[in-house]
């Protein structure tokens, strides 16, 4: 089978997240593919301001894309759609966001083509990495490019929204500041190609059960965000590391201790900095020398308590 290779823009004129975030088209014969990327989000801080009213909660916070990828692969196929996936989790469950965002808008425009979603997962899933959350953005970006639907990115954000807290973030990426539930997105100068390590310890913690046992009145130290935001405009990688706070720590360090063991080892081996990503329970680690990062990786690589991603950020 011969495919022709067409990226979709002009590459030349966009920054590192936007390509990132470009689909590939394969033309071959009678088949449309469509390749499209979802990189992992990490916090760079992390401040909840009040419970709200329908349960859930206000928060203020830094968001990252790293160079940590799902990739989602679209082929028109038949009827209605289908959802493969390479292990890992339940493809065929309704709860899941790639079903969510599918169904929602398969409804909303009426779509009669029929679409066959592939699903490669290399983030892991439930690790506080956004990892269900790009994987939606990518499957709304990806219809509505496959179908040419016309979406706008404040379009694709709404609907975003109902599938995921995180989802309108994951439709542009880059570096924002995320409020109201992280829907309020502001642009922030990229904070890009910073050296970061990921440490995901082997468990899983449910994001619900976190803010659930959040003591908001017992939280004694939140982040700066005009200072992260200004250390970001100044480039300033080392003071940037070394005031990042998470406070969803204060709920899921004292039930996984292994989370705070993850910071300790990353600090140990030269890290500027360190934090719990989301709700846990990853931890990444900001480095402003790439050889200390590499290093890094290459000595956690041979622990067998967790997952290490050497990665950049975009
Ligand atoms: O929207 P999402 O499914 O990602 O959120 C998972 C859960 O996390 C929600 O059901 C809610 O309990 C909690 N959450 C919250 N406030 C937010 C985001 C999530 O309380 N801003």
């Amino acid at each position: 089978m011969f495919f022709v290779y067409n990226i979709l823009n002009s590459e030349e004129e966009f920054s590192g997240v936007q390509k990132s975030l470009m689909s590939r088209n394969y033309f071959g014969g009678h088949m449309n593919i469509l390749e499209v990327n979802a990189p992992a989000k990490i916090n760079l801080s992390l401040d909840v301001i009040r419970k709200r009213e329908d349960g859930y909660h206000d928060l203020k916070m830094i968001m990252q894309t790293v160079s940590l990828y799902d990739t989602v692969l679209m082929e028109e196929s038949g009827e209605g759609f289908t959802i493969e996936c390479d292990g890992r989790f339940d493809p065929f469950g309704t709860e899941n966001t790639v079903y969510k965002a599918a169904e929602l808008l398969f409804s909303q425009f009426g779509i009669k083509r029929g679409l066959k979603i592939r699903l490669i997962k290399r983030i892991p899933v439930a690790a506080g990495l956004a990892g269900g959350s790009t994987d939606a953005a990518a499957v709304i970006r990806g219809i509505n490019s496959m179908f040419t639907l016309g979406m706008t990115t404040a379009e694709m954000e709404k609907a975003g929204k109902s599938v995921g807290a995180d989802v309108p973030y994951c439709i542009e990426g880059g570096t924002a500041l995320a409020e109201g539930i992280g829907e309020i997105l502001t642009r922030i100068p990229l904070f890009n190609e910073v050296d970061i390590v990921i440490l995901r310890p082997k468990i899983g913690v449910s994001t619900p059960w976190v803010f659930k046992n959040l003591k908001l009145d017992r939280i004694s130290e939140r982040p700066d965000t005009d200072l992260l935001i200004s250390s970001i405009r100044d480039r300033n990688i080392t003071r940037m590391a070394e005031n990042m706070v998470n406070v969803l720590e204060t709920v899921t360090i004292p039930e996984y201790p292994v989370v705070d063991a993850a910071k300790k080892r990353l600090l140990e081996l030269g890290a500027a900095g360190s934090i719990m990503s989301g709700s846990g329970p990853s931890v990444f680690g900001i480095f402003s020398d790439r050889d200390k990062a590499a290093y890094a990786a290459e000595r956690l690589l041979a622990d067998p308590e967790w997952d290490s991603f050497l990665v950049q950020t975009i």
